[in-house]
């Protein structure tokens, strides 16, 4: 996607064939500034303090981890233990569990001569995988906001609701959600997005408001309680939404709020679709509820509030009284019987074991 009309990616290989150029997405809305990184332990930091973050994005920046962290030292203890510190950064998204297999997977019977290269050449194929897997799912769904603007007679926008970011700041390019958004854009079907800021962090207001202005998509940025009084009164055509996790059964995991969204939707019959690649899947997990961890973050991100000042400076500022204890649950489980259909590279399926294997035949085989 085009940031200032340059073609831009989240993540890629610096000019001097090793390190790591990486948006620093806590600087977003107001501050568009690449970093670099050059140890193991900066993508972890990147990780962890969410300079970058989204399920896919999160996964190529632990495949880069690796290749840095090989390149440093390519034992099998260091490759271990390098595994362990990107495992521990965050605990939901399972791309991330994902790509560090890929990655373990290639280099572990190679020479320790050869693991580097063969890291770098893997984290670059994981990342173009993704780009790939990312427009394809914006194929898929492309049709769904075709349809939606057909049942409108083609008057008007269609008006989409989206959660946090899954935009192509949360991915290597495109997004999940939002890339059958951006193509039904470029096709000409006018869409307009509900954008909800998805507090604590505000992905949405901060993140996904500013990737749809740098595109030209027309969005308006409401507050997270806003949509249900929004498909009340018809002004909602359609949800979509990314996740961090799906089950092997079609639950799926996705940032805090995503469920409140699709009971919502549910009573007031607004289609709710979840966009998702195929790295997303979890298959050994079938109960969302009972056997996804959910990541509790730091206090002070529901505490506290980072903006820009009318004088221009950025500044933090608390909210809440200092003796209130506070939560801060990162993510929740929307159940698959509360999902209208999953959008994946390979086609749009039921929330469903048996859609999921309809589109992974692969996996059903694997597990009989
Ligand atoms: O905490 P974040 O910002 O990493 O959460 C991101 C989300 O919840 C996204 O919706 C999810 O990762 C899907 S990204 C394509």
């Amino acid at each position: 996607m085009k940031v200032q009309g340059q073609p831009t990616r989240t993540i890629r290989l610096a000019e001097d064939g090793w390190t790591v150029e990486i948006i620093d997405q806590t600087r977003l809305p107001h501050d568009f500034v690449t970093c670099r990184l050059e140890t193991l332990e900066d993508a972890a930091h990147a990780i962890r303090a969410m300079l970058v973050r989204g399920a896919p994005l999160i996964g190529a920046t632990a495949a880069y981890g690796l290749a840095l962290a090989l390149r440093a030292d390519p034992a099998d203890e260091n490759l271990g233990r390098a595994a362990e510190t990107l495992l521990a950064t965050r605990p939901t998204a399972v791309n991330l569990r994902w790509a560090v297999a890929e990655m373990r997977a290639c280099v572990a019977a190679l020479p320790a001569g050869e693991r580097a290269d063969a890291a770098y050449a893997r984290a670059a194929g994981i990342c173009e995988e993704d780009v790939a897997i990312c427009r394809a799912i914006g194929e898929q769904g492309l049709g769904l906001i075709r349809d939606a603007w057909a049942a409108k007679g083609r008057e008007g926008a269609v008006n989409l609701l989206t959660h946090c970011n899954a935009g192509w700041l949360a991915t290597v390019d495109w997004g999940t959600a939002l890339a059958p958004i951006y193509l039904a854009h470029d096709a000409g079907v006018p869409v307009h997005v509900w954008v909800d800021e998805t507090r604590p962090r505000n992905q949405g207001a901060g993140l996904t408001a500013w990737e749809l202005g740098q595109h030209g998509v027309p969005h308006t940025v409401i507050a997270d309680n806003v949509g249900g009084h929004l498909m009340q009164h018809g002004l909602v055509d359609l949800c979509i939404t990314g996740t961090d996790r799906t089950t092997a059964t079609g639950d799926v995991c996705n940032k805090i709020g995503t469920y409140l969204k699709a009971l919502a939707a549910r009573d007031n019959g607004v289609p709710f679709y979840v966009a998702l690649p195929g790295p997303t899947i979890d298959w050994t997990v079938s109960d969302g509820i009972g056997e996804i961890p959910i990541e509790q973050r730091d206090g002070r991100e529901l505490s506290e509030v980072s903006g820009r000042t009318l004088e221009g400076a950025i500044a933090t500022v608390r909210i809440t009284p200092e003796a209130s204890p506070v939560a801060n649950y990162a993510f929740d489980v929307t159940p698959a019987r509360l999902v209208g259909g999953l959008i994946t590279e390979r086609g749009i399926c039921a929330a469903s074991r048996e859609g999921l294997l309809s589109l992974y035949p692969e996996r059903g085989a694997a597990q009989s």
